[in-house]
């Protein structure tokens, strides 16, 4: 792609949104109060709005390789204090999707250097459900489902924190569990059990006021 092409392509964009409300740039320029906030793969075949049909406004959006929240990272952590604090947003999503080159990575064994510690969370979710991804012959079948299980697992990750646990409560938000399928282009809802999950992680997650 020629660099050059993207400023053209923006004056074009310009040009079409004021053509359909003059309004436009000037209303966003007001402030954002976006509903969800998106949490996905860096990974360039999954664009966050253009997925999910929305546009600039609409979703406050985060993206890293194969979709993590490690509880001590800042950026992930700030983005969710921002959003869900903030913003109030009613709705996290993790997004994963078939085919993530990070889940992939974390399934093999090569040494990938500063990789390393990011791969490492990813390895964890494989340990802690190795009996259930152990247990599928077909490698594809594999790999498919450890994308599942690492966005459910990154979804308990957002419900340790306080925040999320502090929004859920006193105002019902809800965090979601979602795998964009690049084969198809469809999205997929995990339809995650959460108060199964709640129930089980409370135990020892639970942080009140
Ligand atoms: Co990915």
């Amino acid at each position: 792609m020629d660099i050059k092409k993207i400023f053209e392509n923006n004056k074009e964009w310009v040009e079409e949104r004021i053509s359909t409300d003059p309004e436009y740039f000037r209303n966003l320029s007001d402030g954002q109060s976006p509903k969800i906030l998106y949490i996905g793969c860096s990974d360039s075949r999954v664009s966050a709005e253009e997925l999910m049909g929305v546009g600039p406004g609409d979703a406050f959006v985060h993206r890293n390789i194969a979709n993590m929240v490690p509880n001590t990272d800042l950026n992930s952590m700030s983005v969710i204090n921002y959003a869900v604090v903030h913003l109030e947003v009613d709705h996290v999503v993790v997004c994963g999707h078939y085919y993530c080159g990070g889940v992939k990575a974390a399934m093999q064994s090569s040494d990938l250097g500063i990789l390393n510690p990011w791969l490492r969370d990813i390895r964890d979710v494989y340990r802690t459900h190795r009996d259930k991804l152990n247990a599928i012959e077909d490698e594809e079948e594999r790999y498919k489902r450890f994308v599942e299980l690492n966005v459910q697992e990154q979804c308990v990750n957002v419900i340790k924190t306080a925040d999320v646990q502090r929004a859920i409560r006193k105002r019902g938000l809800t965090v979601h569990g979602w795998v964009f399928d690049i084969h198809s282009g469809k999205l997929i809802d995990l339809k995650i059990d959460f108060d199964a999950i709640l129930d089980n992680i409370m135990e020892i997650y639970r942080l009140d006021d």
